[in-house]
């Protein structure tokens, strides 16, 4: 049977374990990693969403997989309805064949059949996506630690969020207090971006008082809360554990500061790859934030999929002046869970 011929739908559950099987063979052994796929994304990869793990079988054999995980997203009075894309893969030995095309073309179609607003996937592969009408969208910084300095003159106390007698809770109303960007986040979300599988934080306190944190995931500082000492603070004591790489939002203000007081490079990205789902309704959400009509802010429908999600999500390029449009989205592999 031709590969384009195989075929594919939602994992049963009774399947979780052989898609556990080919994914921890893929990213993990392929890799020379360690851990298991499933303890990193225990939400995605729950029996709960199955349907939305979509495989490619050969006989009994799962072959291919992409998986999406439904999040509301709730941008100023607005919610959008975006899909987390992972574990994107195909079996090593059958590559080049069409099996991952056919999991995402899957995915698509089940990303319209929930009705979402958009998908967002994170990907050093972007050829791949691209061919498939994904489109890079939006802007994050990303900042690299050359070494782990030390804490000099900044007082704080650092300490595990798992060894603190604080909690998720104490984080988010930090979290909330700052509005960072234009994601509002409920307490419930916070607790699980900043505890769920392998996640865990660092807490900055000062005089015994919460003053700023570094959710993390393995190498990678997923989101950092706190003024610009306290980053310093936490970003040092994070290098020194082998977290050398931090995520910030593409304009964050607290960027200078942390480049003056620490070795650190920081490099303009993508925030992911986005496919727009459900044209008609994400325009006109943003339509009604903005007050204006979709053709009135270059969004209307003679627009081609490429600029629209320019336009809308914004690129490694954009400045502050450049709102209200594009959307200040900040989604994180971290909300990835
Ligand atoms: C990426 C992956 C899922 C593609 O699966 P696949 O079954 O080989 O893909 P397909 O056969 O459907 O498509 C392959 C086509 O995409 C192209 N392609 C594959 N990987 C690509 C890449 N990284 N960049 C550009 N093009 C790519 C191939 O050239 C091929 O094009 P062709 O059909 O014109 O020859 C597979 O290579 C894989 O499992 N990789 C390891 C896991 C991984 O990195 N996943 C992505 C994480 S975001």
């Amino acid at each position: 049977m031709k590969a384009s011929d195989l075929p594919v739908g939602p994992c049963r559950r009774r399947e979780l374990p052989r898609l556990r099987e080919l994914l921890n063979q893929v990213f993990i052994t392929e890799r020379g990693a360690g851990g298991d796929i499933f303890e990193f994304a225990p939400l995605l990869y729950s029996e709960q969403n199955v349907e939305n793990l979509r495989v490619v079988r050969r006989g009994r054999a799962i072959v291919g997989h992409a998986g999406i995980l439904p999040r509301r997203i709730r941008w100023r009075g607005q919610v959008l309805h975006a899909g987390l894309i992972g574990g994107v893969c195909c079996r090593e030995d059958l590559r080049g064949q069409g099996i991952g095309t056919l999991a995402m073309q899957d995915v698509a179609r089940r990303m319209a059949q929930l009705q979402l607003d958009f998908g967002v996937l994170w990907t050093g592969s972007p050829g791949f996506y691209r061919r498939l009408g994904w489109r890079h969208g939006g802007g994050i910084s990303i900042m690299r630690i050359a070494e782990a300095a030390g804490e000099g003159a900044v007082q704080r106390e650092i300490i595990p969020l798992s060894d603190s007698p604080l909690g998720p809770a104490d984080c988010h109303a930090l979290h909330a207090g700052a509005g960072r960007d234009e994601v509002l986040r409920t307490p419930e979300e916070t607790e699980l971006l900043l505890s769920t599988g392998t996640r865990d934080a660092l807490l900055a306190l000062r005089g015994g008082r919460l003053v700023g944190y570094a959710a993390h995931d393995g190498s990678t500082v997923r989101e950092i809360e706190g003024d610009a000492d306290t980053c310093v603070a936490l970003l040092s004591h994070a290098a020194a554990l082998g977290h050398r790489l931090c995520v910030f939002p593409l304009n964050d203000p607290r960027l200078p500061a942390i480049a003056q007081a620490l070795p650190v490079d920081i490099q303009r990205g993508p925030l992911g790859m986005i496919l727009i789902v459900g044209r008609e309704g994400l325009v006109a959400k943003i339509a009604e934030e903005a007050g204006s009509s979709p053709d009135d802010l270059g969004i209307g429908s003679d627009v081609d999929t490429e600029v629209l999600a320019a336009r809308l999500f914004g690129s490694p390029d954009d400045e502050p002046t450049d709102r209200p449009l594009p959307m200040h989205l900040h989604i994180d592999y971290l909300d990835h869970v």
